[in-house]
């Protein structure tokens, strides 16, 4: 079983990252660069990969560190910030590190764990192990930001799910590449909270051979109230709690769960 989401193992995953992604709604990318700024201090990014928010984040002139597991990720990222000005890169630093066990020997005021990889920490001595690091490394009322995604029952449960499906357009790589992307559910594993998730890669090159390649991982879920337990245990207190990035309220139907963590003790 993939330990870190399989982005540290397969090339590929990091090689289709960016493109995959760049049509992603850009509300969080600006949801967390908003904390950065309002923090008046240095933040720090936990499974920052190819540099998504990391990048803006230091071009708006804040200072922030990437910290991440994926050799090939964290590539992508330091290949992006060579190509920054020089006053820009200067914001920016990348650190190759488990977000469960690192000590980078600075504090920050803010930290952010931006879109789920606080998911791929499967179990419960994982996720206080993440928490209690990031609590370390917090000034003083320093702040911890984080999203899971809100579980929709029928994912977890309805065979449906186990076929592959289409929902994204396909997608061009500045190679030439096309790629087709379907999704699936391998497994429920309701007992232990996670799903075995493979995102299905069909690759169509210039000179029309085909691949097919799979990144395939688990993804835990969290529900509300053990969460709000969990970083209690871990010294936080929670200052706002949203259902999307548009910072509307946690309601039945929010996708997301978005918490806003304030340093205690
Ligand atoms: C979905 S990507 C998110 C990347 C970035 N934050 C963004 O918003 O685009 C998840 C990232 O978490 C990283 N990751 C997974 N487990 C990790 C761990 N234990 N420590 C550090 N990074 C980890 C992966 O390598 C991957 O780059």
């Amino acid at each position: 079983m993939s330990k870190y989401g399989g982005y540290e193992d397969q090339e590929f995953v990091a090689d289709f990252y960016d493109a995959e992604y760049a049509n992603l709604p850009h509300q969080n990318i600006e949801f967390f660069i908003d904390y950065s700024r309002k923090s008046g201090g240095r933040t720090l990014e936990l499974g920052c990969g190819t540099g998504r928010i990391l990048i803006p984040t230091a071009l708006v002139g804040c200072e922030i560190t990437g910290l991440d597991v994926s050799p090939y990720m964290l590539k992508k990222c330091r290949e992006k910030i060579t190509k920054l000005p020089r006053e820009v890169r200067k914001n920016a630093y990348l650190i190759q590190g488990d977000m469960t066990d690192f000590s980078t020997g600075e504090q920050y005021s803010l930290i952010t764990i931006p879109f789920r990889p606080f998911q791929h920490l499967m179990t419960v001595a994982e996720q206080k192990a993440c928490l209690k690091c990031a609590h370390k490394h917090l000034t003083k009322q320093g702040k911890l930001v984080f999203d899971v995604y809100h579980p929709f029952l029928p994912r977890l449960i309805d065979s449906t799910y186990l076929m592959e499906m289409e929902v994204e357009p396909p997608f061009n790589l500045p190679d030439g590449r096309i790629i087709r992307r379907t999704n699936r559910t391998a497994a429920f594993h309701r007992a232990q909270q996670y799903n075995d998730i493979e995102l299905i890669y069909y690759i169509k090159y210039p000179d029309g051979k085909e691949e097919r390649l799979i990144h395939a991982f688990p993804m835990r879920y969290f529900y509300r109230y053990e969460l709000e337990n969990l970083l209690s245990l871990c010294g936080f207190k929670i200052l706002e709690f949203f259902g999307d990035f548009d910072k509307s309220p946690f309601s039945d139907d929010s996708p997301e769960m978005i918490f806003v963590n304030e340093k205690i003790g």
